[in-house]
């Protein structure tokens, strides 16, 4: 670090150049840091072989730099975009390690696509039904409410009420026992 800064100790403030056009040339990211600026920092806080975690690595920059100079990596990512472009980075790199130092290297690269999960709320039919269970299999439509008031999806749906007694309604999976009562529909 002193001698990258001319042999004298390190300022913490760093002037270094944005990403030069070639760095963007397998797509842009509009917030790509440069290399020079990677190279730094992983060169100032790890050794070569060491294991490097960028869990928002973008287009690469990181993984790229790591390679470079010869620290194992690991990214996450959430956009696919920005996937592709950080493998077109990552292949080129490892293409130029090769064509310099003839050296034995593997090309294999292994991309864990991992999509983000889809929340399944359950269905208001089933809040009722789960409502009705919770209440001995019959109840009144307030009574009904009570129980499904405490599930999280009530918050983001300010009319649930109505949705509710639509459920009910439509007796879907309830029969009504008149005097606004119900009870769960056997299965
Ligand atoms: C500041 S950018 C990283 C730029 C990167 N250093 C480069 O040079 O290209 C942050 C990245 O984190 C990604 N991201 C945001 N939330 C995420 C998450 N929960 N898991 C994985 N990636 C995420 C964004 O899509 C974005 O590409």
């Amino acid at each position: 670090m002193k001698r990258d800064g001319g042999d004298k100790q390190m300022q913490s403030v760093w002037k270094l150049p944005a990403p030069a056009k070639w760095e963007k040339r397998f797509g842009r990211h509009p917030t790509q840091k440069p290399e020079i600026l990677l190279d730094r920092i992983l060169r100032a806080s790890s050794q070569p072989a060491d294991l490097v975690l960028d869990p928002f690595c973008g287009s690469g920059t990181t993984g790229v730099v790591a390679a470079r100079l010869g620290r194992r990596f690991v990214g996450f990512e959430l956009e696919t975009a920005f996937v592709k472009i950080a493998i077109a980075r990552f292949k080129d790199e490892l293409r130029s390690q090769l064509s310099l130092s003839f050296a034995c290297a593997s090309e294999k690269w292994s991309v864990i696509f991992a999509p983000k999960a889809k929340r399944q709320s359950p269905s208001w039919a089933q809040l009722v039904r789960e409502a009705l269970a919770q209440l001995g299999g019959e109840a009144s439509l307030s009574q009904i409410y009570e129980r499904v008031a405490a599930h999280e999806r009530t918050r983001t749906v300010p009319t649930w009420t109505c949705t509710i007694r639509r459920v009910v309604r439509e007796g879907r999976g309830v029969v009504p026992l008149g005097n606004g009562r119900y009870k769960l529909a056997a299965a």
